[in-house]
């Protein structure tokens, strides 16, 4: 069957019921997962040709998709998947991303937008409120926080062109424990790093802040990128303290919460964030732990004018587009835009804000649940208190390899994906939670399962 490509006919009716019906199918079924990659020269075995002349057909490319195709990729939103940071996207956020797609709505400018923007704003408007920013805040939704990350700094970078020029290179300052995309935006902007050594549970502070850049040569510092909740160990810098020290010698303070800040909605964690209000801008990603499915990543700034004189486009070609009214082109690096931030605006009206309280807090009450089980078994050695939701430890006497042959064998067997990183340059395992349908149960039989004699174990 070849559906046309822009008629409407009973070829096409089918074709697009069988692909709705294949997303609904995804959407509720238990997933297997033992999807995973395979080795390109086994894929390329089991995929035939399907770019042709006359092509395949749409029923038989949805056919290759459902059973050759997503098989060889991970489950991100299997409640077992623990590595990295996984995904949770809600039903609503999910089939609403379908809707935005079949919109077809220009994100980048009101006057071509401007339903879609509204409404992404009234989502944008809620992060900055959980963030005590003031009324006169504004954002955009961008493809990841890497993407946020990039767009604030750049933003800072000209804030404080416009208002000195340094006598050394231009220098954030971060910690080991940023995420990489902090230098890889860096590097990006041929912009200096200034590391700044974390406390004993991995935390940028405000007193280390400041003795660094005491001793730091020139005035080139013109930002400092504080995490909360960081990728590794899930803690939060001292935002206050943070704030002080960037008031006290005026750099901007950009707090990457990409995974973290979901924090903020979380009735147990939200304290935690003293100090983001104090904050010119900061990174979310709804699509890693606020149940929308990739890619979104929520950048929100204290006063987005700055931001808008940074990132605005000009052309004779845009010569045309109304600059009176919220474009979001104009906050970050990109010009044309997907409104992705619909589905989480959809998901939000949908269940409402108290569900993302209680679904934030349910992973983080699972995670402490388990570290406290960790910490009561002997043969286990818990590493931090979780502050969020990743809680990384020890199996005694365990090596890098012993986590990882364990790792790859669970994650082959269909039981669990964790992978094994390092803290204080100690391998370790590490957990992280963003599913509220993680089971507690499920969780500590992991650590049965760690516990039974490895001696003699084939893996
Ligand atoms: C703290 C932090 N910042 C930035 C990123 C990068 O986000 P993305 O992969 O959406 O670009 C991550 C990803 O895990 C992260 O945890």
């Amino acid at each position: 069957m070849a559906p046309s490509m822009h008629e409407w006919d009973p070829d096409t009716n089918l074709f697009a019921h069988s692909v709705i019906g294949y997303a609904i199918e995804r959407l509720q079924l238990p997933k297997d997962t033992r999807w995973g990659a395979l080795p390109a020269d086994e894929l390329a075995v089991v995929l035939r040709p399907t770019i042709t002349p006359t092509g395949v057909g749409g029923l038989e490319a949805l056919r290759v998709f459902r059973d050759v195709l997503l098989p060889a990729c991970r489950p991100m939103d299997d409640p077992m998947n623990l590595a990295y940071v996984p995904t949770a996207p809600s039903v609503a956020a999910t089939m609403f991303d379908l809707v935005v797609s079949a919109s077809s709505i220009f994100g980048g400018a009101w006057e071509a937008g401007a339903g879609a923007i509204a409404a992404e704003n009234q989502a944008i408007r809620w992060l900055a409120d959980l963030a005590g920013f003031p009324d006169t805040a504004g954002g955009v939704f961008v493809s990841g926080g890497s993407a946020a990350n990039l767009s604030a700094l750049v933003t800072a970078r000209e804030v404080a062109r416009a208002t000195r020029t340094p006598s050394s290179r231009w220098t954030v300052a971060v910690t080991e424990e940023v995420h990489a995309s902090v230098r890889a935006a860096a590097r990006v902007m041929d912009v200096d790093i200034l590391t700044v050594p974390v406390d004993a549970h991995g935390r940028l502070t405000g007193a280390a802040l400041e003795a660094v850049l005491a001793e730091h040569d020139g005035d080139g510092v013109f930002a400092v990128v504080a995490t909360g909740g960081t990728t590794n160990a899930g803690v939060i810098d001292e935002l206050d303290a943070i704030a002080d020290v960037c008031d006290a010698r005026d750099m901007w303070l950009h707090v990457d919460g990409a995974y973290g800040l979901a924090g903020l909605c979380s009735a147990i964690a939200r304290e935690r964030f003293r100090g983001i209000e104090r904050a010119d801008s900061f990174g979310v990603d709804p699509h890693k732990w606020l149940f929308a499915p990739y890619d979104c990543a929520a950048l929100v700034y204290r006063d987005p004018a700055p931001a808008a004189a940074t990132h605005a486009q000009h052309g004779t070609y845009l010569d045309a587009v109304d600059r009176g009214e919220w474009n979001p082109s104009d906050y970050a690096y990109h010009l044309s835009r997907r409104a992705r931030g619909l589905p989480l605006w959809f998901s939000l009206a949908t269940y409402g804000t108290a569900a993302y309280t209680e679904a934030v807090d349910a992973s983080i009450r699972t995670a402490r649940a388990f570290a406290d089980d960790v910490a009561s078994r002997p043969g286990f050695t818990l590493l931090l208190e979780p502050e969020l939701s990743v809680v990384l430890f020890t199996v005694d006497g365990w090596t890098r390899d012993d986590y990882l042959r364990w790792s790859r064998e669970r994650a082959r067997a269909g039981v669990a994906l964790l992978v094994p990183t390092s803290w204080q340059g100690e391998p370790c395992l590490r957990i992280c939670l963003v599913h509220p349908r993680t089971q507690l149960a499920d969780l500590l039989a992991l650590l049965d399962d760690l516990a039974a004699p490895h001696e003699g174990r084939t893996w």
